[in-house]
């Protein structure tokens, strides 16, 4: 728990910080901020933290009164519509991507579940399926934000699949699931401290990359070039300007794999082989979907909107 104390130690120094510099970027600049030395090592803890909280909900000491629900959570809402993403990620649904035409069932909570989260770690051993996620989310957002340590001892770059379409295609994800998704992340940073202008423009920056159906492609980690990036694939996710859905097209709703583990409040109960993550949306976000598409941009320039993230923190711990 030392990057709590460090956090606290920020928080109760109450020294003024200076306004971030344009040419530092933000990973950059709140790493020295918060745990003083600018290294990978640090870079990698600050994100750890941000993804972590994102996943399992608020955890840290202290907080400042925002509760985060966590994407675990299997009592979610979205816009007062229920949501439920574990059976995603716990083996319920045959959603993952592993090359086929069809989804399969994987287990993404085999390292420990939210036990080594809340210790700042990605997973108890490196060869579960959760190592692996929680690793290339750190490393992904990491690259979001412009962390200089990318690539160093402390910081491996981000090596997983190039195309958030393909990774996230079977599961057929759809407006309320991806906002609701998007608002943990929004949340995870508010949760220490960040203004909510900056929150705001977080969630408009990755709505724009992730939450159109056929987007065209964009890179994302520059080193990946341009690629399929959508993620919200149902039908009443928000049609993107120059869609490309011949080579993007939605699939089916993933089929229950594990009733037990499928079973959860916002979905249509076990033995529905067609069951949605978020069954009592459907209307209203089939409604809210075609208004949506006209103002889309899907630019790499984008970005740093998600960076915006953390423009407030340290301001807001020096107060
Ligand atoms: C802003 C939207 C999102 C972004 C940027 C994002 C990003 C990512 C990334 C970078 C990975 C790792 C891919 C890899 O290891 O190759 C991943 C995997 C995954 N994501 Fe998302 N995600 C988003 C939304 C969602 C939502 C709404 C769900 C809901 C269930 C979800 C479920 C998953 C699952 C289950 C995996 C593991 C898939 C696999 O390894 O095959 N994601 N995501
Ligand atoms: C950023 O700009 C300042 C002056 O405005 C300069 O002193 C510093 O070296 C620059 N840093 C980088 C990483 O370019
Ligand atoms: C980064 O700095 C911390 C001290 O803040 C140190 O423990 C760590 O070893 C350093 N990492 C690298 C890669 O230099
Ligand atoms: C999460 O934040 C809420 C609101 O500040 C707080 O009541 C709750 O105790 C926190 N949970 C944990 C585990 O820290
Ligand atoms: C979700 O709701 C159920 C039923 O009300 C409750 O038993 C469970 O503890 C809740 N879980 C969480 C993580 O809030
Ligand atoms: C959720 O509510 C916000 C604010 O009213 C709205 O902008 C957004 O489109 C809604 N999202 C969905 C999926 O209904
Ligand atoms: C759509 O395509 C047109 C013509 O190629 C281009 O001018 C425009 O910028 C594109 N719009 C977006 C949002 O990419
Ligand atoms: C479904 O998951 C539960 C809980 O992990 C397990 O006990 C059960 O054996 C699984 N059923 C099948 C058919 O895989
Ligand atoms: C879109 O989602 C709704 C509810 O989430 C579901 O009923 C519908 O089948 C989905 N459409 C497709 C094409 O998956």
């Amino acid at each position: 728990m030392r990057f709590n104390a460090v956090l606290l130690a920020v928080a109760a120094a109450g020294t003024a910080v200076a306004q971030r510099p344009a040419n530092q970027s933000i990973c950059d600049y709140y790493t020295t901020a918060l745990l003083k030395q600018n290294n990978a090592t640090n870079q990698y803890t600050l994100l750890t933290l941000l993804v972590n909280t994102a996943v399992i909900g608020n955890y840290t000491q202290p907080n400042v009164g925002i509760m985060v629900p966590g994407i675990l959570n299997p009592n979610g809402t979205y816009n007062n519509t229920k949501v439920n993403l574990v059976p995603y990620f716990d083996g319920g649904l045959a959603s993952t991507n592993d090359g086929g035409n069809m989804g399969v069932a994987k287990n993404f909570l085999d390292g420990g579940g939210a036990a080594p989260l809340m210790k700042n770690m990605p997973a108890d051993d490196t060869t579960s399926n959760q190592y692996k996620l929680l690793t290339h989310l750190y490393e992904f957002f990491g690259s979001l934000l412009g962390c200089s340590g990318v690539g160093m001892t402390g910081f491996p770059a981000y090596a997983g699949d190039a195309s958030m379409y393909e990774v996230h295609k079977f599961m057929a994800l759809d407006p309320f699931q991806m906002g609701f998704f998007i608002e943990q992340v929004a949340l995870s940073a508010a949760s220490f401290g960040v203004a909510q202008s900056d929150i705001e423009a977080a969630g408009q920056a990755l709505g724009s990359l992730f939450n159109y159906r056929c987007a065209p492609k964009t890179t994302v980690i520059k080193a990946q070039g341009p690629q399929y990036q959508s993620v919200c694939t149902n039908d009443s996710c928000p049609l993107a300007d120059n869609a490309t859905c011949a080579a993007q097209p939605s699939m089916p709703q993933p089929l229950v794999a594990n009733a037990t583990l499928a079973d959860g409040e916002g979905r249509i109960p076990s033995g529905s082989a067609t069951m949605s993550g978020s069954a009592s949306g459907t209307a209203s976000s089939a409604s809210s979907a075609s208004s949506a598409s006209a103002t889309v941009n899907a630019a790499p320039h984008t970005v740093p909107g998600l960076a915006g993230v953390f423009v407030a923190l340290v301001a807001f711990l020096a107060l």
